[in-house]
């Protein structure tokens, strides 16, 4: 058997979709572990674009998909998604989706809270995707949650609706917000079961069942290392844990069948939201960068903030997620530069260091150090093997393989899946 972990290693938005894609076509069973539909995952088949949020990618090639118990689930985005992928072809049905009875549901009132909050803190605010992630996972573990099993037991929600709403009346209060109307809510709950409880499973026993029977699982993480609620850019991260090892915790099945641990890294940096960014270049090269890249968020559209490759942050997410290997992406929009930057280290006042600290206040403060590497004028656009790259480039991905400590397994050279050189596969191992 053998398993495949995807995770984002820098802060998202690394170009996941392709590759866990590219993966989905071989694997038995595709199972996301945490985040919901504030991830944006863009898949290219031949002429159509599919983007995806809270579904796992797999579902586009019929692929068993499984959204695990890590997730949070908002039913009413779940119903849109199904629907717009119904309206490209892609049928979902109860044979090739499962969710975890045990998902937590993001509510109305989730949503809500997200932007009210992000509203009210001026300078501060966190840049959330509004999407009610945060406010859902503070439900889930203050024991309040509503989650996808209790669609299955709406009359007995009592003392549990007792609870949440207090909370959140209270929390609503505070912001002037008239509290919640519970009819409604229980109303939309009543109209919206029936759409989701045909896929609610214990999906931990399909998983485990699939793992003895010698099953290929890819684990689909979503967002990306710096994101993480303990080991990110703390508080400008998402509310999950977003690294390899929550694979386990997030769908039921034992650490060791994360198999092959695949991170994937945009060949330079970016990061959509608030929060430090040692290596953001708010000048031309950081424009052309985006212009490039086509730097937009899926989810929100927001222009995405650009710099250039920072080695120290993507050694750390290899060395906390424990990274078999890394994919590298994006590398034609490097294309053409005389010279890259690649940060090596940071300076705070006269203090140097070789990982990024965990004050929110000292990663502000961080100065990278950077090493200077000459660029490449030919294209590596559509690149498939290592001889179609010129020197420059290769020299490039192995200064980078060599200060992270963790080898390329593949490189993705445009968004088509076959665009793709493979060193090692995944799959093999
Ligand atoms: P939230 O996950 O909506 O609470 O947002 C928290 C932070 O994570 C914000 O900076 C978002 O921009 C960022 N974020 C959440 N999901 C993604 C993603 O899929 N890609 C990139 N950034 C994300």
């Amino acid at each position: 058997m053998a398993n495949v972990t995807v995770i984002g290693a820098q802060w998202g938005d690394e170009g996941k979709g392709k590759i866990v894609d590219w993966l989905a076509e071989r694997a038995d069973v595709v199972a996301r572990f945490q985040g919901g539909h504030n991830a944006g995952h863009t898949l290219v088949v031949g002429e159509k674009v599919y983007k995806l949020s809270l579904l796992p990618s797999g579902i586009v090639r019929g692929t068993l998909s499984v959204i695990g118990n890590g997730v949070v689930l908002d039913p009413w985005h779940f119903k849109e998604e199904v629907a717009k992928l119904a309206g490209q072809g892609v049928a979902i049905t109860p044979d090739n989706l499962q969710i975890a009875e045990t998902c937590p549901l993001i509510l109305p009132f989730h949503r809500d809270l997200d932007g009210l909050r992000e509203d009210a803190s001026g300078a501060g605010k966190i840049g959330t995707t509004r999407r009610g992630i945060g406010p859902a996972y503070e439900d889930k573990v203050g024991r309040r949650a509503i989650r996808v099993c209790d669609l299955a037991h709406l009359d007995d929600l009592g003392p549990q609706l007792d609870r949440l709403t207090a909370h959140h009346d209270a929390l609503r209060a505070g912001f002037g917000e008239p509290p919640i109307d519970r009819d409604a809510l229980m109303d939309e709950l009543r109209a919206i079961a029936d759409t989701i409880l045909p896929f609610a499973k214990p999906v931990w026993l399909t998983l485990n069942r699939a793992k003895a029977d010698g099953k290929r699982i890819l684990f689909e993480g979503a967002q990306g290392t710096l994101l993480d609620i303990d080991h990110g850019t703390y508080p400008f991260v998402t509310s999950s844990n977003t690294i390899a090892g929550t694979a386990a915790a997030g769908t039921g099945l034992g650490p060791s069948a994360a198999g092959f641990v695949l991170g994937i890294v945009k060949a330079y940096t970016t990061r959509v939201g608030s929060g430090p960014f040692p290596t953001e270049l708010d000048d031309a090269t950081g424009q052309r960068l985006g212009e490039r890249g086509h730097e937009f968020g899926t989810v929100t559209g927001r222009k995405r903030r650009c710099g250039w490759f920072d080695a120290v942050l993507v050694r750390q997410s290899v060395a906390v997620s424990g990274l078999t290997g890394i994919a590298l992406t994006k590398l034609d929009v490097l294309d053409g530069f005389d010279e890259l930057k690649i940060c090596v280290g940071y300076t705070i006042g006269d203090q140097s260091y070789d990982y990024l600290p965990a004050h929110s206040q000292d990663q502000a403060r961080a100065q990278p150090v950077y090493e200077t590497i000459e660029g490449w004028h030919d294209t590596t656009a559509g690149a498939r093997s290592w001889a179609d790259l010129p020197a420059q480039a290769i020299k490039y991905i192995r200064r980078i393989e060599e200060l992270i400590g963790c080898p390329v397994t593949l490189v993705s050279t445009s968004p088509e899946r076959d665009d793709t050189i493979l060193v090692r596969d995944p799959f093999a191992d």
